[in-house]
């Protein structure tokens, strides 16, 4: 029995080493679109020492995101070097010489092991950037997606690259949020999924896993939420101020529904709940709801234009 055990663990201990071996140790990222998501993801894996290509469509938009990314380390230095000045200024300097910033993704992956995408939300689109990316990128490189909606299966199909293909889900601001679901596909391999896995722990981030599903995990459970939130309100039973109240002070939420939907942005939402309504039109968590519909097509979007649920000033 204990040769048995001992023999047992050597022959697991040797098989982790192997998985272990297999892997691929991610040092150079490119991450497409230097938006809200992208701009965060490419701060925290140049923050971890990682070199970082970001791309964009147009200089002009890529001298923002590097503008945001500088003034983000500058709020995440003060905090976290608050008595040491100088050893932030030389997080900061080594932070930005890690990044690099491309027009031209097609001529940056060359040399990349992983490649991020966190372009607009559109399956055509992000099919036709992977379709050109596939023709140019090494055979080992990984590719990721940080789509919030979309079928990661979709996107891994439309490449040569299925094994080496998943999901990586940051989430909003990407500095402050530790979560980033990884979603594998059937096809996505082990060593990809253990290299996604580790990547994101590297960035300092705590990754849970979940199969490519509407919604993941978060999303899945919050968006139904929220819209059981409006129905609530549209048939009457509680005003919006009542229920964000009672979320928050009954359920312990730092944010009432109504509040969060402000945040996300109305737009948003409706665009994901109309993608799973109509891959699954009988299930009435995906119903569409007429006021938000409303909303959205009178362009209250929430906290960006200024009025959703809410008014902001
Ligand atoms: P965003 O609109 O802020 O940024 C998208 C960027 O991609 C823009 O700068 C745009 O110029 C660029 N872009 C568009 N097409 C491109 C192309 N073909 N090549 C290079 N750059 C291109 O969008 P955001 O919010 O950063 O979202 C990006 C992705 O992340 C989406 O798939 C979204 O669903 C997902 N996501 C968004 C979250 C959020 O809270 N905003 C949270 C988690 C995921």
């Amino acid at each position: 029995m204990a040769f048995a055990t001992r023999h047992f663990v050597r022959a697991a201990s040797s098989d982790a080493a192997t998985a272990a071996a297999k892997k691929l140790l991610i040092k150079h990222v490119t991450i497409i679109g230097g938006g809200l998501m992208g701009a965060g993801i490419a701060q925290v894996a140049a923050a971890s020492g990682h070199t970082v290509v970001l791309v964009d469509q147009s200089d002009e938009i890529l001298k923002k995101s590097t503008k945001g990314i500088e003034e983000s380390l500058k709020r995440v230095t003060k905090k976290k070097f608050a008595d040491k000045p100088e050893a932030g200024a030389e997080f900061i300097k080594k932070t930005l010489k890690n990044l690099t910033t491309s027009t031209d993704a097609a001529s940056v992956v060359h040399s990349t092991d992983l490649v991020i995408e966190a372009i607009v939300e559109n399956l055509e689109v992000k099919n036709e950037l992977f379709k050109t990316l596939d023709k140019f990128a090494p055979e080992h490189t990984i590719f990721a997606s940080n789509t919030s909606s979309l079928q990661i299966t979709k996107m891994a199909n439309a490449t040569t690259r299925q094994d080496r293909f998943g999901g990586l889900h940051f989430f909003n601001p990407v500095p402050m949020m530790k979560l980033v679901e990884v979603i594998r596909t059937p096809m996505t391999s082990q060593k990809t999924f253990e290299s996604l896995l580790d990547f994101s722990k590297a960035v300092g981030k705590s990754p849970v896993s979940c199969k490519d599903t509407p919604g993941f995990i978060v999303n899945r459970l919050l968006v139904p939420y929220m819209m059981e939130a409006v129905r609530l309100f549209e048939r009457g039973d509680a005003s919006k101020e009542d229920i964000d109240v009672a979320m928050k002070l009954g359920a312990g939420y730092p944010m009432g529904p109504f509040e969060l939907l402000d945040y996300v942005g109305l737009d948003t939402s409706k665009y994901i709940i109309d993608g799973w309504h109509s891959l699954e039109p009988n299930n009435p968590l995906f119903a569409p709801s007429p006021l938000l519909n409303k909303l959205v097509e009178e362009k209250k979007l929430g906290k960006k234009t200024g009025e959703g649920f809410y008014k902001y000033k």
